[in-house]
């Protein structure tokens, strides 16, 4: 079956050349095609097609859009959609200038939410994480990663998993499942690690990688959280066991969570606001992807990751929202994008490469989402406008008028 987006202002191809990630100078060349319409088949991107040579498609079915432009899907490759509760209350105390660090050593911050957590049956989780979800993919989001790490134990992480797993099946989009129980050790571990650890890796990770409940393992790395040592036995034994590795690292304290992150090939390191210059070098050119996440540092005021220190020397750059209800409860992509540019001094192009070729390397789905080039998923965000800088521009504003997921409309603004 074929189908044509026809008449886009621009389609903002993000074209890799075939690479499938961009570094340096590349996240700032995006290929955007003028006079050009999408030939999509079976799911695919079939062709890109001068509208010169469109008279051969008459009886093909077409979509117009005039007036629009075409980017590929966004991907959200750093969020914790599944939380049950709200930290309202700790907002009110971080504005009067108790750090998110003070909350959690006094119980509250993520073992508030765990508590809810709990608290919460499977459906009743599903029927939270719904809406979240459709707010992503109004925002022509095509791909969402979503962590575990409020359970913390074996029944409440499994039954996080389960929910995200009900999510991917009732949605069009990917979802990514990352199991996260190495987030913060519950009040019941806080004076035997070891059994924690234990528990994670000789219940949690064994059972969720026969059940295929999650595709990542992912750990925070932070003096209040878990050590480097810590974080090397969990990912070990997650790598044995095929999982493919994440981790929270250097969001306050540099605690050695980078070079555990390289030692197992790690996927992507995410945060990075507390790097150390030297670690910024050592990411320079390798085959990891930085996750950053500027509403991290807006939401509790302090400061950006390096990001142009990061692009510069040749790391892998992807931004996300990191969507949460501590540390970012912020679910706008668009908003993150513009803080990108204007916090971390990214170019508008750069912002746009981060959100689409590089977070699909940090999800693992590089090659067959994240760019608009021939031979990969028809995964599009169409967004109402006339030029791609607006996207940007725009701040917090959500200019997306259609969302297609493998060549299918799944969300049409009115
Ligand atoms: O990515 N830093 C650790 N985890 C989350 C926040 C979790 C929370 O505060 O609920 C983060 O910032
Ligand atoms: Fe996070």
């Amino acid at each position: 079956m074929q189908t044509l987006l026809i008449n886009p202002e621009q389609i903002v191809t993000v074209n890799t050349n075939g690479k499938n990630e961009k570094r340096k100078d590349e996240l700032s060349k995006l290929d955007v095609l003028a006079d050009h319409s999408i030939l999509i088949e079976d799911g695919k991107i079939a062709d890109l097609i001068s509208n010169n040579s469109l008279s051969k498609y008459q009886t093909t079915e077409k979509i117009d859009l005039k007036n629009k432009i075409v980017l590929p899907g966004l991907i959200e490759c750093h969020t914790h959609t599944a939380f049950a509760g709200s930290r309202a209350d700790e907002f009110r105390q971080k504005l009067t200038g108790v750090h998110y660090e003070e909350i959690a050593k006094k119980g509250g911050g993520i073992w508030t939410t765990v508590k809810a957590v709990r608290e919460t049956s499977l459906h009743s989780l599903v029927e939270i994480i719904k809406p979240r979800v459709k707010e992503f993919i109004r925002q022509g989001i095509t791909t969402l990663e979503i962590k575990s790490g409020y359970g913390l134990d074996f029944e409440n992480e499994i039954k996080l998993l389960n929910a995200i797993r009900v999510i991917d099946e009732l949605y069009a989009i990917d979802i990514i499942p990352t199991f996260l129980g190495a987030h913060t050790y519950p009040p019941e571990f806080k004076n035997d690690h070891q059994s924690y650890l234990d528990e994670i890796t000789n219940k949690m990770l064994p059972y969720i990688a026969k059940n295929k409940l999650a595709e990542f393992c992912d750990a925070f790395c932070e003096k209040t959280a878990f050590s480097a040592q810590e974080v090397d036995l969990v990912f070990s034994k997650a790598k044995e066991l095929g999982l493919g590795i994440k981790l929270h690292t250097d969001q306050f304290n540099s605690i050695g969570g980078i070079g555990i992150a390289l030692d197992h090939n790690a996927t992507s390191v995410d945060h990075l606001e507390g790097i150390e210059e030297s670690d910024v070098y050592k990411l320079s050119d390798k085959d990891i992807v930085c996750d950053l996440l500027p509403g991290v540092s807006f939401f509790l005021n302090y400061q950006y990751a390096p990001a142009r220190k990061l692009i510069d020397n040749g790391a892998l750059v992807a931004l996300s929202t990191d969507y949460n209800p501590g540390s970012s409860h912020i679910n706008n992509i668009h908003l993150i994008m513009s803080l990108a540019a204007l916090k971390m001094g990214m170019t508008i192009e750069e912002t746009i490469s981060a959100v689409t070729i590089n977070s699909a390397k940090s999800v693992n789905r590089n090659k067959t989402t994240g760019s608009i080039e021939i031979g990969k998923d028809a995964d599009f965000a169409v967004f109402n406008t006339k030029e791609y800088p607006d996207i940007v521009y725009n701040v917090g504003r959500n200019l997306n008028y259609m969302t297609i997921k493998r060549g299918r409309v799944i969300y049409h603004a009115e």
